[in-house]
């Protein structure tokens, strides 16, 4: 089986923003409780924080985290994690059913940030709470001291304003599960009255309202009609969530889901560039697709607790899903999908970063270690930034669930001007032929050669990195990959991710 892809130096998607490789954090199960933060963990820092989960997050070169929610953050009240810990109050989080120590809080998670080589992107309780809460919370992390909320930071141990630029307006409030949900129009008239008494404060923060919980809710696309019909003059993007499932256990059908990401994102571009037409604006309002991961392994084992069954527990396992090798080659998929549509798309998150749906587990008292998916998260946010490539890509296909000549060959390609590389993410959709893969590299010059190809392969689709066999998928150095004046070749084995890098002249 061929696959023939050409590459022009000049056409192009767009420069990709490297925010498109960032994560999310909740107070959800284990993500933060003996997931970051573990006091007594043979590794902890001054801090409680976890050593080994930051030099494995810190490798990630992850740009920017959402905190603290997710649900959770519907029915938060941020002041519940500030001020000394002995003081903080244990709530119940009716998200998920459990409750919160708040041992970690804003100021815990913005230090932590700082050691990982990250950013913070907060979100706002615009569920149970209000405008007035939006306000003192922002003011709080970046207002001057010698106000109200300024000194209460300082009192709280940081005198110099913590300058958090990226803000969400709450979450998911199209879904009737959130605490607080609101039809279109009355989340999209407060989002908009937050969002100006925010720009009040500080014309420059970076706002993000929420579109769909998901393209199956029967709101959508409607809703992203209506709230950015109230919000267009004061965000800058409309947030969507998206979550992968192979719970038919048909591979083909699974690997062809990121057609529906494609439609999804096509169909909420076309809406922003209606209501900016409506509204003749000249500005332009971008998509942050702030959680977007496979979930399902852990659907069945997490209802106890969801159901309330085992009360109210603090950081139990919950959505603690263990990645298999078809989940590598379907993140590589998501991925690619938002390199191309790296137009549109300027932010994206992975839900989550450690420990709940997340490329990251750790063992209490224990190791970390990289789950499988960690593999194409990693390749993409080290080596996928750049001009994203619109390439052209000749490959045969198959017919799936969700579409029609799906392609076997799903790629994505980046220039990095500066450092002279073009580097490609590609997986193999065939699960019995390999791909002869052919790149014609067109305008880049004469000499080029490859520099690095990484393979994630595996015999058994289903097989997991697990606490005692932690190592059991990981990457390994590709043969036979070469350039011959502009024509890059390669062989990419049935069911196979490859990140394969080449350096030009
Ligand atoms: O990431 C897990 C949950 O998925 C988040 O809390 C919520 O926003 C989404 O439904």
């Amino acid at each position: 089986m061929r696959a023939e892809v050409t590459a022009h130096r000049d056409y192009t998607v767009s420069q990709i923003d490297d925010r498109l490789y960032s994560a999310f954090l909740e107070h959800l199960g284990r993500a933060i409780y003996t997931g970051i933060y573990e006091p007594g963990h043979p590794t902890a820092d001054k801090n409680g924080m976890r050593g080994d989960v930051a030099q494995l997050v810190r490798d990630l070169k992850i740009p920017y985290v959402r905190y603290p929610g997710g649900n959770f953050v519907s029915a938060y009240n941020w002041e519940d994690g500030v001020g000394p810990r002995e003081q903080r109050p244990t709530r119940l989080d009716l998200a998920w059913h459990t409750s919160d120590s708040n041992a970690v809080g804003v100021h815990e998670f913005i230090d932590w940030c700082d050691t990982v080589d990250t950013k913070p992107m907060l979100a706002i309780n615009l569920g149970s709470r209000g405008l007035d809460e939006a306000r003192n919370f922002v003011e709080y992390v970046n207002g001057p001291t010698g106000s109200y909320w300024g000194d209460m930071r300082k009192k709280n141990g940081r005198a110099e304003p913590f300058d958090v630029r990226l803000w969400c307006l709450g979450n998911e409030m199209d879904g009737p599960w959130q605490v607080g949900h609101k039809t279109a129009d009355e989340y999209g008239r407060l989002a908009n009255e937050t969002a100006k008494t925010l720009r009040a404060f500080d014309k420059k923060l970076e706002l993000v309202v929420c579109g769909s919980s998901h393209s199956d809710m029967a709101t959508y696309p409607e809703w992203e009609r209506v709230v950015l019909e109230h919000t267009y003059d004061t965000v800058d993007h409309i947030s969507l969530h998206m979550y992968f499932n192979n719970r038919a256990n048909h591979t083909p059908n699974y690997l062809a889901m990121n057609a529906k990401l494609d439609r999804y994102i096509g169909t909420v571009a076309s809406t922003i560039n209606y209501v900016k037409g409506k509204k003749r604006s000249k500005k332009n309002v971008t998509i942050s697709f702030d959680e977007w991961n496979v979930w399902y392994h852990s659907n069945q084992a997490d209802r106890v607790i969801l159901d309330g069954n085992s009360g109210w527990p603090h950081a139990p396992r919950l959505l603690e899903d263990a990645y298999n090798f078809e989940d590598v080659l379907q993140v590589g998929c998501i991925i690619n999908t938002f390199i191309r549509r790296s137009d549109v798309v300027r932010i994206a998150c992975i839900a989550q970063l450690v420990n709940v749906i997340a490329p990251i587990l750790t063992e209490p008292g224990g190791p970390a270690w990289k789950q499988t998916i960690y593999y194409p998260y990693y390749f993409a946010s080290v080596y996928g930034r750049g001009t994203a490539l619109n390439l052209k890509v000749d490959s045969p296909g198959y017919d799936a669930e969700i579409a029609d000549n799906v392609s076997y060959l799903d790629i994505s390609g980046v220039h990095d001007d500066a450092a002279k590389t073009i580097t490609f993410f590609a997986v193999n959709r065939n699960d019995k032929e390999a791909l002869e893969l052919s790149v014609d590299l067109q305008g880049f010059g004469k000499t080029a050669r490859v520099i690095d190809h990484q393979v994630v392969a595996h015999s058994d689709l289903k097989i997991a990195n697990t606490l005692k066999n932690q190592n059991a998928v990981a990457p390994a150095k590709g043969t036979g990959t070469a350039v011959d004046g502009t024509m890059l070749t390669g062989k990419l084995a049935p069911y196979s991710y490859h990140m394969i890098r080449v350096q030009l002249a």
